[in-house]
């Protein structure tokens, strides 16, 4: 069943919107010297794509539109329809203006109620009427409905496949509605990945550079949409809002397909071993992509502030109702698993 928004449950929400990253706070709140934390909030890999030697002029210059950029992101997603942002963040929080402006002003909106909830405050500080919905089967669309789809969701990790996907858009279409996916976690399932359809104009896809790059500081992301919302969102955006750096190196990282398949491979092996570990010792089957994986148990809270107490910072979920852990190193999940072993065997 779909749910409907009243004041006290947005109030609510708002309250809680925390996210993970935050190891400043949470270090100076268990008074723990920053260094001897092991910090597994985010859902970001532990490796970074390397960062090369920058010529000076990347930083001397003004940015100019990168066309071996534009090049390297065509070849990797799939879609020569693509513009290079700031992160994917930026466009969350636009595009409800411009979506107004797009007569879509008084359309729902329907957005899943456990996912990052930066959609959600976007949407409704703009005005929109909010649905939320738990699974695509919620969805009741009516005429111009927008449909937020958060693909793979974080933090629940679960999945639509491309034909879950295609049939949604098919219904958003009939309806003429609205169809954005965030696929800021898509880096490991590229199969399932709808951005290659993104030049048809009722479909907006966000990725982000942040996760799978392990660059989240970088601040890099791109949006792809047929060329009329591109003008629109380059417009508002205004020039030099990706620096030289992010797209020098968002260059490189997107062309080096050799380090992107090892890349993926330890990612898919790290995160194997975590979730074994959180069903051994935690007792609870997680669910999770390829850079996080969440355990959904009651006793989250609890669980929450005896690893911080360890000095392990993960995520604690909005609902507080679930954890999320993001991939560790080798060296660190050998820490996590002593962690764990002591706490909770
Ligand atoms: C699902 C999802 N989408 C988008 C973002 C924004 O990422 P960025 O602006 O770094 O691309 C985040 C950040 O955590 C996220 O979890």
């Amino acid at each position: 069943m779909p749910d409907t928004i009243t004041s006290a449950s947005h109030n609510k929400q708002q309250e809680a919107l925390v996210h993970g990253g935050q190891l400043n706070k949470i270090a100076l709140q268990y008074n723990i010297p920053l260094h001897k934390w092991l910090d597994l909030s985010t859902g970001i890999a532990p490796t970074s794509f390397p960062i090369p030697t920058l010529p000076g002029c990347v930083w001397q210059q003004l940015p100019q539109p990168s066309d071996a950029l534009i090049h390297s992101a065509s070849e990797y997603y799939q879609t020569p329809h693509i513009l290079p942002i700031a992160g994917s963040q930026v466009v969350i929080q636009i595009l409800p203006q411009i979506a107004a402006k797009q007569g879509y002003q008084s359309s729902r909106v329907w957005i899943p109620s456990v996912g990052y909830q930066e959609h959600y405050k976007a949407w409704f500080a703009a005005g929109f009427t909010i649905q939320r919905y738990h699974s695509a089967n919620d969805i009741a669309l009516q005429p111009k409905d927008i449909i937020v789809l958060i693909n793979p969701n974080n933090p629940k990790g679960d999945i639509y496949d491309y034909e879950e996907v295609a049939s949604l858009f098919r219904q958003v279409k009939h309806q003429g509605g609205l169809l954005i996916i965030d696929e800021a976690f898509m880096d490991c399932t590229p199969e399932h990945s709808f951005i290659r359809y993104s030049d048809e104009p009722q479909l907006i896809v966000l990725r982000s550079i942040g996760k799978f790059f392990g660059l989240a500081g970088l601040r890099l992301g791109f949006v792809s949409a047929s060329d009329s919302w591109l003008t629109l969102f380059t417009n508002l955006i205004g020039p030099w809002s990706v620096s030289g750096p992010a797209q020098y190196i968002g260059q490189l990282a997107l062309a080096d397909e050799p380090w992107q398949r090892k890349q993926r491979a330890f990612l898919a092996a790290q995160s194997q071993e975590l979730a074994q570990l959180l069903k051994d010792t935690l007792n609870v089957t997680p669910t999770g992509t390829a850079l996080f994986q969440t355990v959904k148990c009651e006793q989250s809270p609890l669980i929450f502030e005896k690893l911080c107490r360890q000095s392990v910072y993960v995520r604690l979920c909005d609902e507080k109702n679930a954890l999320r852990f993001g991939i560790p190193n080798q060296k660190d999940l050998a820490r996590l698993k002593m962690t764990l072993n002591i706490l909770f065997s």
